[in-house]
This record gives C-alpha cells, sequence and structure tokens, in this order.
C-alpha cells in the first residue's frame, strides 16, 4: 500500500515537473513569437493568425533542431521569413528563371590565378539593401554590382536606384517577377541610373518615370567559371545562385544546395579557403548581417552566370 502510494506520488511529482517544463517552452515559443511579431512589423487578420504562428512554431522547431546539431556547419535563426512555408518562400522570393534551355554544366572548375591563403573582402564597401517581398533580386544584383564598380574603380559612392530597373528595364526583365542582371546592367549602360533618392524604392511594379540618369558604366562583361575569384580581386561581381535552403540562414558556411538557378546576389569576396562572401538582398535581419558565407566551388551554382559592370 505504502509503496502504491509512493510510486504514486512519484508519478505525480514527475508529470508536474514535466508540465512545469512544457510551460515554459510554450511561454518561450509565445516571447520569441512576440517578439518576432514585433520586430518585422508583422500584422496578421485574426483569421490569419493561428496559421501564421503554426507555421512560425513549425520553422523555430526546425532552427533549435538545426543549430543543436554539431555536424551543422552553419547555424540557422529567426528572421522576416519564418513565418512562410518553404513553398510560400520560393513563390515570393525566388522568381529567377535562367534564359530559356539554359542548363547548369556539372564539372568543376579550378579557380585560376588562386594562391593560397589569398582573400577579398569588400563588404565595407557595398550597401545591404532589402527588396521586400517583390522578386527584383535582379535589379539589385544588378545595381550592387554598378555601385561597387563605381565605389572601388573609381571612388565615387553613388546610391542606385532598383525600382527605375523594376519599372522601366521591361524588355526581358517582369519587374518584380523575376529578371535578369545581366540585361539590367546593359540598361544602365545605354540609359544611366537615377539615384536611390531620385527614384525610391517601392517594391512594387509602376509605370516607368524616368528612362535616363547620370550615372552610366560603359556595359557588361561574362566571367567565366573559373574566373570568378581572379574578378573579385578587382570588384564585386553579379552572380545567380540556387537559393531554396537559405530562407532560415544565419552564419557559418553553407553548402546545402543544388544549381537550380533562382536567384541572383553580389559576390563581394572570398576567405583563405576560398569560400565565397555573398550581399543579398534580404535586408540586415538576414545572415551574417545580410552577407552569406558559401563554400569554395560552384556551391548553390555560384559560378555558372557570373557577370561584372565594365
Ligand atoms: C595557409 O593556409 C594553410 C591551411 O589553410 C595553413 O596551414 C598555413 O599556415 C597558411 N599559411 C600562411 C602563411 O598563413
Ligand atoms: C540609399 O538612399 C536612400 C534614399 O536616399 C536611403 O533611404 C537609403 O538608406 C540609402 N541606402 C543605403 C543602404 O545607404
Ligand atoms: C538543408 O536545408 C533544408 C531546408 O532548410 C533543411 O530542412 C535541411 O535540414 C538542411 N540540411 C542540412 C544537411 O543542413
Ligand atoms: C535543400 O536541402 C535538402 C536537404 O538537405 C537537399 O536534399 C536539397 O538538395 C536542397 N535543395 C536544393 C534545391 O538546394
Amino acid at each position: 500500500m505504502q509503496k502504491t502510494l509512493l510510486v504514486a506520488g512519484l508519478a505525480l511529482l514527475l508529470s508536474t515537473i514535466g508540465y512545469i517544463q512544457n510551460q515554459q517552452s510554450v511561454d518561450e515559443v509565445s516571447m520569441v513569437y512576440e517578439g518576432f511579431k514585433q520586430k518585422f512589423q508583422k500584422t496578421y487578420t485574426s483569421a490569419e493568425e493561428a496559421y501564421r504562428r503554426s507555421v512560425f512554431e513549425q520553422n523555430y522547431a526546425k532552427i533549435l533542431a538545426h543549430n543543436a546539431d554539431p555536424t551543422q556547419t552553419y547555424q540557422t535563426g529567426v528572421n522576416q521569413f519564418t513565418d512562410l512555408t518553404q513553398d510560400e518562400f520560393v513563390a515570393s522570393y525566388l522568381t529567377y528563371t535562367p534564359p530559356e534551355g539554359w542548363q547548369p554544366s556539372d564539372e568543376e572548375v579550378v579557380q585560376e590565378g588562386a594562391e593560397p591563403n589569398d582573400s577579398v573582402d569588400w563588404r565595407s564597401q557595398v550597401r545591404i539593401k532589402n527588396q521586400g517581398s517583390c522578386g527584383s533580386c535582379w535589379a539589385f544584383s544588378a545595381v550592387g554590382a554598378v555601385e561597387a564598380f563605381y565605389k572601388i574603380k573609381k571612388g565615387q559612392d553613388h546610391n542606385l536606384s532598383e525600382q527605375q530597373l523594376v519599372d522601366c528595364d521591361t524588355t526581358k526583365s517582369k519587374g518584380c517577377d523575376g529578371g535578369y542582371p545581366d540585361i539590367a546592367i546593359k540598361y544602365i549602360a545605354s540609359h544611366g541610373s537615377q539615384t536611390e533618392s531620385a527614384y525610391p524604392y517601392k517594391g512594387v511594379q509602376q509605370s516607368c518615370k524616368s528612362s535616363t540618369g547620370s550615372v552610366k558604366v560603359s556595359g557588361v562583361s561574362n566571367i567565366a567559371k573559373s574566373g570568378l575569384q581572379a574578378a573579385i580581386k578587382d570588384y564585386p561581381i553579379s552572380v545567380c545562385v540556387d537559393a531554396t535552403n537559405w530562407s532560415s540562414y544565419k552564419s557559418g558556411v553553407f553548402s546545402n544546395c543544388s544549381k537550380n538557378i533562382n536567384h541572383a546576389v553580389l559576390a563581394v569576396g572570398y576567405d583563405a579557403s576560398g569560400n565565397w562572401i555573398i550581399k543579398n538582398s534580404w535586408a540586415t535581419s538576414w545572415g551574417e548581417k545580410g552577407f552569406m558565407t558559401l563554400q569554395a566551388g560552384d556551391t548553390c551554382g555560384v559560378t555558372q552566370m557570373a557577370v561584372k559592370a565594365i
């Protein structure tokens, strides 16, 4: 009898501890969720709230599990995308589609002229911007390439307009539904770019307000797969990548990807191991203050479609 009581008492005690621990983690998730909504100014309709919270909770659980795995080379974290499903993230943000008939090449190429322990880092020379929920990565990649060309080659600091490209460069590109960095750089070569303050970013496609601008480049030049590292020595390069698994990236060396190119960014350096330093257009809240480290080689297809402003 006494033994039964003891067992029952013990069971009650254990379940109480379990309850308290559960309550603590529920409260912790609530706190993180409320902090997330505040930080990213998320407002949901009451019909949407429960759904967004459940998506957030699932993503948050994946983030914690990923970060607890000591074999991972990169860490994940909460950012503006944590309330989106994978499908929603891909549909709104990864709008780049390669030209028709284009296929990634599988051969791994050796970077020409790469010296051991060589490294280049242009992070302090570039701006992290935010494309918002408009598929305009192509415009940010192109403007990033032109701004960096001016800053590093000519010593001129220009904050240029992505919105002008979204609105006006419409021969092949489709505003917020994707476009081409190389064609956008050509647009700036023939028409000139407005400044960001004169033609500010709206994150939606509008009618073209001005198809000329005072900042011009001579043109655009393709970079061979084996020449990316050498090219970055001069100044940052527009590259296209497979960003399917990038949504919760926080820090570290990333290589969890294939080569289904769907996003455009700017390669702004490489470290002593040849890992690429990438500038994204998802604000400073994403990744390493807006940047990312991609494993050396053709990770995420980074060497496949590289171009520079000249
Ligand atoms: C170059 O890098 C290798 C390995 O990455 C390291 O062992 C070596 O000490 C480095 N050499 C110099 C001069 O930094
Ligand atoms: C670029 O210029 C715009 C408009 O003047 C300004 O709001 C924005 O902060 C600038 N962006 C950066 C990253 O410097
Ligand atoms: C790769 O990314 C996916 C999507 O974010 C994630 O579910 C998976 O755990 C990651 N795999 C590795 C090995 O990091
Ligand atoms: C995303 O991550 C998963 C899990 O590691 C991987 O199998 C898949 O190839 C990745 N997908 C893409 C398109 O990068």
